[in-house]
């Protein structure tokens, strides 16, 4: 599936399906205007008797339609364009390819819309191509009848006369960024018989390999020899060995260092404090935090964007057995700080512990860790919005402002200090759960908060947007990617 491009009128476009978006409350305008033109007013006559009707996320289908060399045509809404954000030219792209992609075809084509004030030419391509390519997609990776079909070429439409660089830059974003959403998306939805710890480190091997980034695995010896004890007593309930990944790219000589961590819990049944049925299914997302790390780096190293760049991957399996960590355990973290254990199900905060310690001592001047941590968080913001802790609020601003390019949404939860007394235990530096049902979220953070020093640190808790339980009208059920454009954007603004 490839992101191209075409200069050309819209009448003119051989395609299955030829896309056009439309305002809403608002006349066809340029090459809307042209098609509809080409078509007797055809648009015109739909509109006005509002078949093609109102709301974003809606789409009429014309089947062989008059004077034009594509095969059908699709109407999809923009809304309305006062209100044009990133999020709404992503979400038409990934609504068309959504409705057109349940057939097989090969082609189809998108007449992109004039640029704005906010979006120029290159974030339109980008964002609509991005767009198609997420909505192309299913999670349905072995069955043997799938049911949702990738088109071969997704083509991007302008007219003859528009500045091409800008499209082409754009196009290029929507291929790197769309493989690298997808990869994200394909690490997530693969099942834990074979997506574990070392299949994992083995698989961000050979995409460093294929992309030019500095590859590092350590194994369980190479962990303890780092004093990674915390990340090491997860691990230690499965026969599965934990691995750190550590992925480096330079893209520039000089200038800081942008850190990022991925929680990369493989399946987490919860451990001794077993999770049930219910709770223990899509468990095998609970690695998503570091599938967007190794996404983005790779879309970054394609891109060659002048950036450098530290990756942190800190895999392991959650597991009961006789080896397990125990309730009441204490474990010696790698910065020296001690953690009594009261739950085995918070383990993302014990191995985060240590891989945001890891990182600190890399030097990195400013760090992100992307978690599946808390169920907490899902309840406070829903399964659509990821919810940003930090010690810096400048910094967590310019994260929120690269979301807002990408079209991801987060949302800001409170880090004062009186937060910090619940995690206080009566045996050790801190606890590893906030001891009520409170604020779940913020006291994961809290805990976090303690092996960053002073490094400027944001924290992102995907538990809600990584996974999505069942199909909408802009992606198919299971792994979403959410959090990969956002590193793609931010290390793209990173200086
Ligand atoms: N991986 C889970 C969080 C999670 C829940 C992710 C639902 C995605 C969907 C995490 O390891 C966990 O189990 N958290 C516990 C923490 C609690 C024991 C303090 C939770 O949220 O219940
Ligand atoms: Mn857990
Ligand atoms: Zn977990």
């Amino acid at each position: 599936m490839h992101v191209v491009t075409q200069y050309r009128p819209a009448h003119e476009v051989s395609a299955d399906w030829l896309i056009a978006g439309v305002w809403e409350n608002e006349p066809f305008a340029g090459a809307v205007a042209e098609l509809d033109a080409r078509m007797d007013r055809q648009l015109t006559r739909l509109l006005e008797r509002g078949d093609v009707s109102g709301k974003a996320k809606e789409t009429t289908a014309l089947y062989e339609p008059r004077g034009l060399a594509a095969q059908r045509l699709l109407l999809v809404r923009f809304g309305p364009r006062a209100k044009a954000e990133p999020a709404a030219l992503f979400t038409a792209g990934a609504v068309a390819a959504r409705t057109v992609t349940t057939k097989a075809h090969r082609r189809l084509a998108f007449l992109l819309p004039a640029a704005g004030p906010q979006l120029d030419a290159e974030a339109v391509a980008g964002l609509i191509g991005a767009g198609l390519r997420h909505g192309s997609e299913a999670a349905g990776l072995r069955k043997n009848k799938p049911d949702r079909f990738a088109p071969d070429e997704l083509c991007l439409v302008a007219a003859p006369a528009s500045g091409r660089e800008a499209i082409e830059r754009g196009a290029r974003r929507a291929d790197i960024e769309g493989r690298a959403v997808s990869l994200a998306r394909e690490l997530v939805n693969l099942p834990p018989c074979d997506l574990f710890p070392e299949s994992f480190a083995d698989r961000a091997r050979n995409v460093s390999q294929q992309t030019g980034l500095e590859c590092i695995v350590l194994d369980e010896r190479d962990l303890a020899a780092e004093r990674m004890n915390a990340l090491l007593a997860v691990a230690r309930g499965s026969d599965r060995p934990p691995r750190l990944v550590v992925l480096r790219y330079r893209g520039r000589s000089t200038g800081p260092t942008l850190g990022l961590v991925g929680k990369g819990v493989t399946f987490d049944s919860g451990g001794l404090s077993l999770k049930t049925t219910e709770q223990m299914v899509d468990m095998k997302c609970d690695m998503a935090g570091a599938a967007a790390v190794l996404a983005a780096m790779q879309a970054l190293a394609e891109s060659k964007t002048p950036v450098n760049v530290l990756g942190v991957m800190a895999l392991v399996e959650n597991l009961p057995s006789g080896k397990a960590m125990k309730l009441g355990d204490v474990l010696h973290a790698r910065n020296g700080k001690t953690i009594e254990v009261l739950n085995t199900d918070a383990e993302g905060r014990l191995i985060l512990a240590d891989a945001l310690a890891y990182a600190v001592d890399q030097k990195v001047d400013h760090l992100v860790d992307l978690a599946t941590l808390t169920g907490a968080c899902i309840v406070a913001l829903g399964m659509d919005v990821a919810g940003v802790m930090t010690n810096d609020e400048a910094w967590s601003g310019r994260l929120q402002a690269a979301a807002k390019a990408a079209g991801e949404k987060l949302w800001p939860l409170p880090m004062d200090a009186h937060y910090a007394e619940m995690i206080k235990s009566d045996v050790a530096d801190m606890k590893n759960t906030g001891g009520s049902r409170w604020a779940g979220a913020i006291s994961a953070a809290k805990m976090l908060e303690e092996f960053v020093g002073a490094t400027r640190w944001a924290h992102l808790d995907i538990a809600g947007p990584a996974w999505a339980e069942k199909d909408n009208a802009v992606r198919s059920a299971g792994g979403t990617g959410f959090g990969v454009r956002t590193l793609i954007e931010l290390g793209r603004r990173y200086e």
